[in-house]
């Protein structure tokens, strides 16, 4: 049964777990370490789990200021799990919490033409803007 839930900390199965996640998507580099990854889920303003029993599928942060603006990152469900509703849940979750703390500015970075799986959850497409990145890709 799905279960969500929020994580400031995790032991080391589930970094283990995460880490999984991260590199099925492609977003880990040879210098991430659990440490590191520690850090990301204990600095974000939350840090969301997608739980199958005691496993791991999905995940999905927001990282803010504490009072207006805040972007949704690194959200991802296993591909053995996808299109099954636990995306759109996890996105509908964050938002509620951060809507719930007076957050008025909520963004994020549509990877790979998911724009509409967005959209279907109340973003809009921002015109005239270009999302950037420092550094070499
Ligand atoms: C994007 C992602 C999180 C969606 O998770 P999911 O659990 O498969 O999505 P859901 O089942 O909740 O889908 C909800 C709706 O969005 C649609 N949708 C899902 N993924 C989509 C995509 N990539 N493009 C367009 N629509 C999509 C679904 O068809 C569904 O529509 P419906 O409600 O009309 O049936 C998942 O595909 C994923 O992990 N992708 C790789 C990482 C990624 O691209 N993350 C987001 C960008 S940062």
């Amino acid at each position: 049964m799905l279960r969500l839930k929020l994580i400031k900390r995790a032991d080391d199965r589930t970094l283990s777990q995460i880490i999984s996640i991260y590199k099925e998507q492609g977003w880990w580099t040879a210098s991430d370490n659990k440490k590191r990854l520690g850090k990301f889920i204990s600095g974000s303003r939350f840090f969301l789990t997608a739980l199958d029993g005691g496993k791991v599928i999905g995940m999905g942060r927001a990282i803010s200021d504490s009072a207006n603006d805040a972007y949704i990152q690194d959200l991802a469900v296993l591909k053995a799990f996808r299109k099954k509703k636990i995306g759109g849940k996890m996105v509908d979750f964050l938002v509620k919490k951060l809507k719930k703390e007076g957050f008025r500015w909520i963004g994020l970075i549509a990877q790979d033409g998911t724009y509409p799986f967005y959209e279907k959850r109340g973003f809009k497409v921002m015109k005239n803007s270009h999302p950037m990145v420092y550094g070499k890709l």
